[in-house]
């Protein structure tokens, strides 16, 4: 017996970064997401014979190599017991998965990855379960990954997400690949580390103002106090990692030369896109689609020194 399933990636505006202590993934913050449905992770389920569940990278075309780490490899399986026991699933079973997108580089792969999986087990054991106590079970594995099941906005309270009603949609997406490598702090490490910054203190409490600000800005079509609010956003949340009691970094000189780039066309346009960057080094921007021309000028500049992945044109 085999299935299949997928699911998007998405890009928190507001950012999920800190959790509460034994909480199976209960945030510090709300936060909130626009879904990315051109990344995609697709995940196939296959029953073996055996003991154990395994996992080995999917062959796909259009879809890239993964090789997952011990641990992420580890983490995988583990949701993926998880899901067997909530879903009332027997037997041992091949998870094969890819990724249509780089891996583990600030491109929330995670989110993708777990949403599939949790679609997958649900294709195999429980085909009647709704996408929202798929999301409650996806948070278990990843936290963002709950907010996957909801486009293209998804918020997060608390133990669940939702779709988000707020008036952009069809947005274009860019992502400036300055470093595709594997990040060295995971972003499980990274939710236990920001705890230790003088900066966390108070930040549960400033990221749920900027998402009240960030969803009256939207709702106002106030392009331009969004930008300001989603700036402010990834930066604090870099910050927090900068100045954690061990500090780490996945910014660097190419990843802030692409933000200040995007910087310079507001202030010389007073309009550009909206930037934000994850945990990792690259940079995302989503333009309104009015703004194809700016987005297709923005992003043949940076391709002259790297590689920019679009959701209208493909990885180049
Ligand atoms: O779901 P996790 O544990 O991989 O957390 C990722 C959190 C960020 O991507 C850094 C921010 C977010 O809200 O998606």
């Amino acid at each position: 017996m085999k299935v299949r399933a997928s699911a998007p990636s998405n890009i928190a505006l507001i950012k999920y970064m800190g959790k509460v202590a034994s909480s199976g993934n209960k945030p510090t913050n709300p936060s909130i997401s626009y879904t990315l449905d051109h990344l995609i992770t697709q995940v196939e389920l296959e029953k073996i014979d055996g003991s154990e569940d395994r996992w080995e990278p999917l062959k796909e075309q259009g879809f890239g190599d993964i090789e997952l780490s011990e641990k992420g490899r580890a983490k995988f399986l583990t949701h993926f017991a998880l899901l067997k026991k909530e879903m009332n699933g027997h037997g041992s079973w091949l998870i094969r998965s890819a990724n249509n997108f780089p891996s583990d580089c600030g491109l929330a792969s995670s989110a993708s990855s777990f949403a599939a999986l949790t679609r997958a087990a649900a294709a195999a054991f429980k085909p009647g379960f709704d996408e929202k106590t798929l999301s409650k079970l996806s948070r278990k594995g990843s936290g963002s990954s709950c907010r996957s099941f909801f486009t293209p906005w998804a918020v997060w309270e608390d133990e669940g997400a939702r779709a988000a009603d707020v008036p952009y949609s069809g947005l274009l997406h860019a992502a400036v690949i300055v470093h595709a490598g594997v990040k060295e702090v995971s972003s499980s490490d990274a939710h236990v580390r920001v705890a230790t910054s003088p900066k966390f203190e108070g930040r549960p409490e400033r990221a749920e103002q900027r998402l009240r600000e960030l969803v009256s800005a939207m709702r106002e079509s106030d392009w331009a106090s969004s930008y300001k609010l989603i700036k402010a956003e990834f930066e604090d949340m870099h910050q927090l990692f900068e100045s954690s009691a061990e500090p780490f970094r996945y910014r660097n000189k190419k990843s802030q030369a692409v933000v200040d780039a995007c910087q310079h066309i507001w202030n010389f346009k007073n309009d550009g896109p909206w930037v934000t960057m994850d945990a990792g080094p690259n940079v995302h921007l989503l333009y309104r689609p009015d703004q194809l021309e700016l987005a297709e000028k923005m992003v043949k500049h940076f391709r002259d020194s790297h590689v920019v992945m679009t959701s209208w044109s493909g990885l180049k």
